[in-house]
């Protein structure tokens, strides 16, 4: 799944997984209880883990159902198939909705702004006729849960590649790019056999934590200041199937109430040894940046007290949402605490 997503973790999931391997036997159980786009949980799938995931927003949620509970294309019965369905996707009648009147170039805010660019007209009415498609498909009884999350999580995907940022939803672009005049387009997906009994949750760690009744636990927390509740407002909102305000210029959903203490420099320390309190696991892993939050040193005492602490570290080239962010490679660590 080709998306940008503060933190992704696709391309370091053979190294990552590759250091779990030499500690935990596959067959194991393990958690992911932030899981963003579900890489690491699918890269752990694949190498025969059983795996919880889980995520504080309700996007991630969709994409590990679907990338880890549907081990084959649902049957679609009420659209004919699994391709038909994605065909009733592209053919979906346009409406002039929430959508497009909150985030399309031909909209009319709700709070009297200028139309925000995040999508061209075609494309924003496009979206809220699938919105409306799916709700209606949903509450008539149609379409199974799984169903529902495989169209959720195909709308999260289109959505993306027709979005008109640069990297984040925090704002949008000031001039509809290429990439964002393209209709947007529902695209198949691979689904995969994986072996081990998989589950998903939803909720922040804070509350899960001491449930998790599994061999590992990987933590892959945000290490920057930036919220992802805010920073992929239209993907939760795509998630929730619902309407929020959408307040100030960048039409934000309300977020302070997801907001993750991970990402306050002053908080994230706390975060950290609040959720390691709660684990009674053998073994935690955890990925963390060069540059996160909580300084290196700050980071290695916290963990210390929780077992025997050993790093992995890998050269990594930095997430980049605009031009303005530094370049260049950081350290990224995963760090494995064999608990005591
Ligand atoms: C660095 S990203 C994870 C990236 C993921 N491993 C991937 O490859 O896509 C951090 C994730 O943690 C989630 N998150 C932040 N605070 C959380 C919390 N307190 N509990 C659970 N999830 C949280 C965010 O929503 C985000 O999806």
């Amino acid at each position: 799944m080709s998306f940008r997503y503060l933190g992704n973790k696709t391309r370091l999931t053979d190294w990552i997984v590759g250091e779990i391997g030499r500690v935990l036997p596959s067959g194991s159980t393990i958690a992911d209880p932030m899981c963003g786009t579900a890489s690491v949980s699918l890269a752990l799938a694949r190498a025969g883990y059983s795996v919880t995931a889980a995520d504080a927003l309700t996007f991630p949620v969709i994409h590990a159902r679907v990338r880890l509970l549907a081990k084959q294309p649902p049957a679609f019965k009420a659209l004919g198939g699994y391709d038909k369905a994605l065909d009733w996707m592209c053919s979906a009648a346009p409406v002039d909705g929430y959508f497009f009147k909150e985030f399309g170039e031909g909209g009319s805010p709700a709070n009297g702004r200028a139309p925000r660019l995040y999508f061209s007209a075609t494309n924003a009415a496009h979206i809220d006729g699938v919105r409306d498609g799916i709700r209606e498909l949903a509450s008539s009884g149609d379409i199974s849960e799984i169903e529902h999350s495989v169209l959720l999580h195909h709308l999260i995907l289109a959505t993306n590649k027709v979005a008109n940022i640069s990297g984040t939803y925090g704002y949008f672009l000031r001039e509809l790019s290429r990439s964002a005049l393209r209709p947007i387009t529902f695209d198949p997906i691979e689904f995969e056999q994986t072996q081990g009994h998989h589950t998903v949750l939803h909720g922040p760690v804070e509350k899960h934590a001491s449930a998790l009744s599994v061999d590992a636990v990987y933590l892959d927390p945000p290490y920057t200041k930036r919220q992802y509740a805010g920073n992929y407002h239209i993907l939760e909102t795509l998630a929730r199937e619902d309407e929020p305000l959408a307040a100030g210029d960048g039409g934000l959903r309300p977020w302070k109430e997801q907001a993750s203490d991970f990402c306050y420099r002053r908080n994230a320390g706390k975060a950290f040894r609040e959720t390691l309190e709660q684990l009674n696991v053998p073994h935690v892993f955890i990925s963390y940046s060069q540059d996160g939050q909580v300084h290196e040193d700050e980071l290695l005492s916290i963990l210390s007290d929780f077992g025997k602490v050993t790093i992995h570290e890998q050269p990594y080239t930095r997430f980049r949402s605009n031009n303005r962010t530094k370049e260049g490679t950081v350290l990224e660590r995963l760090y494995h605490i064999e608990t005591f």
